[in-house]
């Protein structure tokens, strides 16, 4: 078992736990962190039928009260509509200011649970315990949550950090091909633009991650999840730091959007563009082309296709400039400086980045 500390001072730091086979100790590790409470697990009905009893079985054991609530499974469910239809779950099931709300799933269970949470009774618990790849190392540490607007996503949200993590990567066996291959890109992202060492780690462990071999997954997921947290807690609010997760998404979210959000994964549009901030770092003396060449053999040996979508490379300039992170009309880009390092830039010209895409489409 292990543990990562998210150090929010006195009040609102927390303990992520990583282990595998965990999930029959969630009674007894959120009796041992918060005390014994009302608990509404929120769900889908996949994942609710994967692992719902085992944690059901689990607080009941510990001697807590457990409701179940579910939405349906789907980014498209993740919206005020449903928000609603869990707040009236909460007033039945008679939760109180002292109750918990408790996530298990993917990120958009997390994201809404997390968000019923901030707003019933002007706020109450909430424990994450994710389920996918990318929940695991990314979404479920931090406390940012939202629904989407029909117009955007994550467009209605708020800060709320959560009480405990507790991460069992057995549930990753379950998790689909594509769904697991998503989680991987955000993976290779922390190595590239924060953690030379863990970026090593990935190439050395290819393998093993890519066929789910617990000890690597669980190695990789403790590392991640502690630079997660690291970042956090030095920028909380994303008012600098943190922003350097954001490598590859200004250009992933519209390939994303370009594709609907069906044609291609998040994660997988994440790790494209990494490939495309890398190309721009090379052009602009950041990085060399060894280290481009060693981010694309770490992703294919992930088993990422890297195929780049079919896509007007002025289509993606113009959906990167719409991209909500785009401040006062400032196009912010984060670039990975070496391997393991960072550099923010601004604006890095229309004709270079055209140029850029256009070239890496050949790849
Ligand atoms: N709050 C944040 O900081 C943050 C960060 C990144 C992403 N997000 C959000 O996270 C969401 C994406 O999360 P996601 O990639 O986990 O998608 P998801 O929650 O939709 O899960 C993907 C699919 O896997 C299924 N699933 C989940 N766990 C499973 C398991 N163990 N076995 C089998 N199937 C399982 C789900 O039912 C779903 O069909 C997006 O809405 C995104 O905006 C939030
Ligand atoms: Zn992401």
């Amino acid at each position: 078992m292990r543990e990562v500390w998210v150090d929010l001072g006195l009040d609102r730091s927390y303990k992520v736990i990583i282990a595998a086979g965990i999930l029959e100790e969630t009674g007894r590790l959120l009796e041992r962190s918060i005390g014994k409470r009302k608990v509404m697990i929120i769900s889908n009905p996949l994942v609710f039928s994967l692992y719902g009893e085992r944690v059901i079985h689990a607080l009941q054991s510990a001697g807590m009260k457990v409701h179940t609530a579910l939405i349906p499974d789907g980014e498209e469910y993740k919206n005020l509509r449903q928000v609603n239809r869990m707040l009236d779950e909460a007033v039945t099931a008679g939760l109180e200011r002292s109750s918990l709300i408790l996530a298990l799933g993917g990120g958009v269970v997390g994201d809404l649970a997390g968000f019923t949470a901030s707003i019933y009774q002007r706020g109450i618990r909430c424990i994450q315990v994710p389920t996918t790849l990318l929940s695991q190392v990314d979404s479920s540490v931090g406390g940012k949550t939202a629904v989407n607007h029909p117009r955007g996503k994550n467009m209605i949200g708020t800060f709320h950090q959560p009480s405990l993590v507790i991460i069992d990567t057995m549930t990753l066996t379950t998790l689909a091909e594509d769904e697991y291959r998503g989680g991987l890109g955000e993976v290779v992202k922390y190595g590239v633009i924060y953690d030379r060492a863990l970026f090593q780690l990935l190439e050395e462990k290819a393998l093993m991650l890519k066929e789910r071999e617990q000890a690597a997954v669980q190695e990789i997921v403790y590392r991640c999840v502690k630079i997660k947290s690291e970042i956090v807690a030095e920028d909380e609010r994303e008012s600098g730091l943190r922003m350097v997760l954001n490598l590859g998404h200004t250009f992933g979210h519209s390939l994303e959007k370009l594709g609907n959000y069906k044609s291609i994964k998040h994660g997988e549009a994440v790790a494209i563009g990494t490939l495309i901030a890398s190309l721009l770092s090379r052009e602009m003396d950041l990085l060399d082309d060894c280290s481009v060449k060693r981010i694309t053999a770490l992703f294919k040996e992930l088993g990422m296709a890297m195929s780049f979508p079919d896509y007007n490379a002025e289509d993606i300039y113009e959906g990167m400039l719409n991209d909500k992170k785009v401040q006062d009309e400032i196009l912010r880009i984060v670039l990975p400086r070496g391997i393991g390092g960072y550099e923010i830039i601004d604006n890095p010209g229309r004709d270079l980045l055209l140029n850029i895409i256009e070239n890496a489409a050949e790849l």
